[in-house]
């Protein structure tokens, strides 16, 4: 009698009620004949039998058979795996450069402008770098906060010449012009998608820790630390730098003055921490902190 496929005869045991005739069975006769039904109907689901002239080397076959595909995707895999990430460290040295190249042509520009703005944001991005470190900002941080501190006066691009470049002191309508430098710079430098993230550290470089500063009165709780750090950098900067106008101050004044400015104009944990550095270290000239 022909039985539909998966049906199982009388007298067959499978399933549960298979292994329980197994657990029950004992001896020779109606239990024994149950255990071989029982074993003939698992290897017959396998495909395999267990008869003479039929035995378990098919499985074995598949099974080295899978071992060895299973080595060559092995193989294989580590081939593609070694070959994209070789791929990637390309793309990524490649992106960097062009990175690189982005930030040097904007430095170009600054350059153009004025001389003086462009060696004074490497100076002012190699104590932004120190500041980083005495402070232990993180080394993604850093990397934002330095390049930041390289840009962060790019926005003087769009400042007259006659201000910008005037050896004297600035009239108040002139120093409301200079005002608007990091709202220029952020204009410059928010079409550029890897550097979106230096955008709040531009924009409040001018801020002072009273909420004294410019552009958004920001106080000490609401300026990035970026920014704060850079504001800093650019203070001793400014005050270290000789101009036309003025002597330069010495290294005692600079610290003098963030003594006598921190919980005011500077982040005090900022100010203590730059003026211990600026203590046991020599100024930063512009061609140390150069980027090229
Ligand atoms: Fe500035
Ligand atoms: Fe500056």
């Amino acid at each position: 009698m022909k039985r539909a496929a998966g049906s199982v005869a009388q007298g067959e045991v499978s399933g549960p009620a298979g292994l329980n005739a197994i657990k029950a069975g004992g001896g020779v006769g109606e239990g024994q004949m149950k255990r071989e039904s029982v074993s003939k109907s698992i290897l017959s689901h396998l495909k395999l039998g267990r008869g003479p002239g039929r035995s378990l080397q098919p499985l074995q076959k598949y099974a080295d058979r899978s071992a060895g595909l299973q080595a060559t995707n092995r193989a294989t895999n580590r081939d593609v795996v070694g070959r994209l990430t070789r791929q990637i460290g390309q793309l990524q040295r490649r992106q960097r450069h062009a990175q690189a190249d982005t930030i040097m042509g904007l430095l170009s520009a600054v350059e153009a402008k004025d001389p003086y703005t462009r060696r004074h944001c490497q100076r002012v991005a190699a104590y932004a770098e120190k500041l980083c470190e005495v402070t232990a900002q993180n080394a993604a941080d850093t990397e934002t906060i330095v390049i930041a501190a390289l840009l962060h006066d790019v926005g003087k691009i769009g400042i007259a010449d006659a201000i910008l470049t005037k050896p004297g002191a600035l009239t108040t309508a002139e120093f409301e012009a200079i005002k608007a430098h990091p709202g220029i710079g952020v204009a410059i430098l928010r079409r550029i998608d890897f550097l979106r993230p230096l955008l709040p550290l531009v924009m409040h470089h001018h801020e002072r820790h009273d909420g004294g500063g410019y552009p958004d009165r920001l106080n000490g709780a609401r300026t990035p630390t970026g920014a704060k750090i850079i504001q800093t950098a650019d203070s001793i900067d400014a005050m270290l730098a000789p101009r036309s106008y003025r002597r330069p101050r010495s290294v005692g004044e600079v610290i003098a003055e963030l003594d006598r400015c921190k919980g005011t104009q500077f982040d005090p944990m900022i100010a203590e921490a730059a003026a211990a550095w600026l203590a046991t270290h020599p100024p930063v000239s512009a061609d140390a902190a150069s980027p090229e």
